[in-house]
């Protein structure tokens, strides 16, 4: 790895930025983290929004992704990416339920995005609409076929695995995906300090330590990505699966070299933890220097310990 990047105390280096840009939703799904909600009029315009990411490119930064609540429900989606379009990031993408991706894929493509990462748990659409509350699965299956038109590519389907939920299609989703051409990601359900629900993980948490055996066996190969958080990729019959296990992982958090930024402009250094959150924001409002803002940045970095060692 290159001296270009900046590395943390851990020697890992800040690859990518994620920014949640509101977290407002059209769907509320039972294991959302709703985390730091705050009202429209405060999330941050295209404008800082692009500020930020040009400290970040200049401290680096390879790649930006996109997320929310969702991102596609902020009207000016497509001017925030076309504004970062403009710094020449080598990856943009945007993680979103699909629901509005029908009418955005297009103008996002133009605009700059290398691909999206599609929320979509189940193709049962009671299941579907247990998980969402809502009952859209047409339209994000829709906005999925529309993405994969347009040549958002690889489109990544997330699927957070529950248990008797969706653990038995996992075989149909993979199907799904290699028939469009698309990289599914098994993601294990994350138990959320927002929760006020305690029984929740302990009622659906479904561990992927057996599916991933089971993958190992029938692969016709393999892939470890050292800095995607060590996660494996698993190829099948021509399509590809991967694993992503954010919790007790130490290989997940040894191997990340992600930032991220909260709705309300705040540096978060690690994705499970809300206790050691930067104040970025203000200082952008208020016209500090690039000089100040990259200290705040560096700040943010300085902050990042890995939350599982085992
Ligand atoms: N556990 C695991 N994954 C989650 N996601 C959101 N909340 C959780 C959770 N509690 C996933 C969504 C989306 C991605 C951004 O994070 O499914 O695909």
């Amino acid at each position: 790895m290159a001296e270009e990047f900046v590395k943390d105390k851990f020697e890992r280096p800040i690859i990518s930025l994620r920014i949640t840009i509101t977290n407002r939703c059209n769907e509320n799904c039972i294991y959302c983290h709703h985390d730091g909600m705050i009202s429209s009029k405060d999330e941050m315009t295209p404008d800082e929004i692009y500020k930020i990411c040009k400290i970040a490119k200049k401290l680096g930064v390879k790649k930006i992704r996109l997320s929310g609540g969702d991102p596609l429900v902020r009207k000016d989606i497509v001017e925030i990416v076309e504004k970062i379009g403009s710094l020449n990031f080598k990856d943009i993408s945007l993680t979103t339920n699909g629901v509005l991706l029908e009418k955005y894929a297009k103008d996002l493509k133009e605009a700059g995005l290398s691909r999206v990462n599609v929320s979509l748990d189940t193709l049962n659409r009671d299941t579907y609409k247990f998980v969402t509350n809502m009952d859209y699965l047409n339209e994000a299956k829709a906005g999925i076929l529309k993405a994969v038109e347009v040549g958002l590519y690889p489109v990544k389907i997330n699927m957070v695995i529950m248990k008797d939920i969706n653990e038995h299609e996992i075989k149909d989703m993979f199907n799904f995906c290699k028939d469009n051409n698309m990289v599914l990601q098994l993601i294990e359900l994350i138990e959320s300090e927002n929760c006020d629900d305690d029984k929740f993980s302990a009622e659906y948490h479904y561990t992927l330590d057996k599916v991933e055996e089971r993958l190992a066996d029938i692969a016709d190969d393999v892939k470890e990505r050292k800095f995607m958080q060590g996660r494996r990729k698993y190829y099948i019959n021509g399509g590809e699966i991967e694993v992503v296990k954010p919790m007790d992982n130490s290989k997940f958090c040894a191997n990340c070299t992600r930032l991220r930024v909260t709705p309300d402009g705040k540096i978060k250094p690690c994705l499970l933890r809300n206790d050691n959150l930067v104040e970025l924001i203000s200082y952008i409002r208020n016209n500090e220097s690039d000089e100040k803002l990259e200290e705040i940045f560096l700040k943010g970095i300085d902050k990042r310990e890995p939350f599982n060692t085992d």
